[in-house]
């Protein structure tokens, strides 16, 4: 049945025509971090991303569920998510009490943070597959394989014991093998379907022109800054007039505050040949149209509330990518 549904993701994947949406597969996760400073002190944090959307986080107090916007719930009852949530809980509370008490056994040294990675990834065409990884200090430790807890290489004998310990609980294992490899599945697909109007506009880029000297004073470094676009597809060239001119050096894309994203262009050129030389803009948000700003017009653009946007935008984006990239990365 999820097989037939498949190929819906074409239509239900973010942006893009359908053969970029067939090549990319798009992932849910839920990412958990636990920290345990001494004994008696441990704090959980956890969240739920699509790719590298935030959609949903825990309310560590209150036990619950936040669902980041309007479509969260996907199609999942108000009954079947506050199962859910009822399990989260118990695992949460469980996860602290089980680590506290092997850690000496298990020769876990505080202070120490475990982190956890689970989800699925659907694929157009083939079918989803499911992941379940554990992180020790930022290192593999050990993951779900085929219904049983695989140590990671890096993990050591420390992992091969957390595995011979789990492995034991048989009921552990098949509650984990059903919210990988079923619920979450059904989940995203629900999730890509209610959150369609999200997920599939059109948010057209702002671009805008800035320049700063080099240590070289006959050289000038040229910035074309692209921000507010959505979806992250996006290509941008310094040209001199309808010439790309190779040296233009992209920016990392960083996430603005409100979902889409920004992105700057740099090109290093001698301050005598800035003449005819233009940024181009081109994203699905602007159909043929591309956005083209030459140099020497752009003085004309007010200036001035940009000198407080960027920076803000950028710490924005910073901190966000900061929260998702530290959390997991080292996991995956
Ligand atoms: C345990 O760690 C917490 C948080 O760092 C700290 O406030 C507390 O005093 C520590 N307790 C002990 C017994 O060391
Ligand atoms: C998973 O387990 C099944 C049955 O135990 C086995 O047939 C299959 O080869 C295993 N797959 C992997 C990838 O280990
Ligand atoms: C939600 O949508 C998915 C995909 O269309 C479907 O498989 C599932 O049965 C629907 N309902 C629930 C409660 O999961």
């Amino acid at each position: 049945m999820l097989f037939l549904q498949l190929p819906l993701l074409a239509v239900f994947l973010p942006g893009g025509n359908n053969e970029e949406a067939i090549q990319e597969p798009i992932s849910f996760q839920l990412i958990q971090i636990s920290s345990f400073a001494n004994q008696t002190w441990a704090q959980n944090q956890g969240s739920g991303w699509l790719d590298e959307l935030q959609t949903h986080s825990w309310e560590s107090e209150l036990g619950s569920i936040i669902f980041l916007h309007t479509w969260s719930k996907g199609n999942f009852s108000d009954e079947e998510l506050m199962d859910l949530e009822l399990l989260f809980r118990v695992y949460f509370i469980g996860f602290i009490r089980e680590v506290q008490d092997h850690a000496s056994a298990l020769k876990l040294e505080y202070p120490f943070t475990l982190q956890v990675s689970l989800g699925c990834e659907l694929h157009s065409r083939e079918t989803p597959k499911s992941f379940f990884h554990v992180a020790y200090q930022g290192s593999d430790f050990l993951s779900f394989q085929n219904m049983s807890w695989v140590p990671s290489p890096e993990g050591g004998s420390r992992a091969q014991n957390v595995c011979n310990l789990i492995n034991q609980y048989q009921g552990i294992q098949e509650t984990v093998h059903g919210l990988i490899r079923n619920t979450c599945p059904r989940f995203v697909l629900g999730l890509l379907d209610a959150g369609k109007m999200y997920l599939q506009r059109q948010v057209r880029p702002q671009a805008w022109l800035s320049s700063s000297p080099t240590l070289s004073p006959d050289w000038l470094l040229l910035v074309c800054h692209v921000s507010g676009f959505y979806p992250k597809p996006v290509w941008v060239m310094w040209m001199r007039g309808e010439q790309e001119l190779p040296g233009t050096k992209q920016g990392g894309i960083l996430p603005n505050a409100d979902g889409t994203w920004y992105l700057w262009v740099i090109l290093n050129v001698k301050a005598e040949d800035v003449a005819d030389l233009s940024c181009w803009v081109r994203h699905s948000s602007l159909g043929s149209e591309d956005i083209i700003i030459s140099w020497g017009h752009h003085i004309s653009m007010n200036l001035t509330p940009l000198a407080v946007v960027v920076p803000l935008t950028l710490l924005i984006g910073l901190a966000l990518w900061f929260k998702k990239h530290c959390s997991y990365q080292d996991i995956l």
